[in-house]
């Protein structure tokens, strides 16, 4: 069963000046960046009450945000639900019919485990599963 939704990430062709706006325009600088080097970018968070804002920055031209830009131009890119258990999640949604985009759940940022669900599966919607792999102690 999906949680909430954990963050929504978002395309960008400059992290520096998409930070600087979206701090601008969350009124809160990012938390934390993270570059994630199997997938070619460099990503940066924002905490927006109980969910999140990513950033994605391609770092390379086979990045697969490279590519969304070059076809779509700059916006939104995936929406991430947060679950408990991300193989049970996998084998509900694979049994149900939905297209896994990894057939085991990869290293994301921000310390997470993650899967995509093929836009095809959920209305043209990149979906991605993300469970907490450390979660951060809180004071
Ligand atoms: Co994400």
């Amino acid at each position: 069963m999906v949680r909430r939704l954990e963050h929504i990430g978002i395309a960008v062709k400059d992290l520096k000046e998409a930070n600087a706006l979206y701090t601008q325009l969350l009124g809160v600088p990012p938390y934390k960046e993270e570059a994630v080097e199997s997938e070619y970018v460099n990503t940066s968070f924002f905490q927006t009450g109980q969910s999140k804002i990513e950033l994605l920055e391609a770092t390379e031209a086979q990045s697969a945000i490279a590519k969304f830009i070059e076809k779509k131009g700059e916006g939104i890119h995936h929406v991430a639900f947060e679950v408990e258990n991300i193989h049970a999640e996998m084998e509900r949604l694979r049994d149900a019919g939905f297209q896994l985009l990894n057939a085991q759940p990869k290293k994301g940022a921000d310390n997470k485990l993650v899967c995509f669900i093929h836009p095809k599966s959920a209305n043209g919607v990149l979906v991605e599963l993300c469970q907490t792999i450390q979660p951060e102690k809180k004071a």
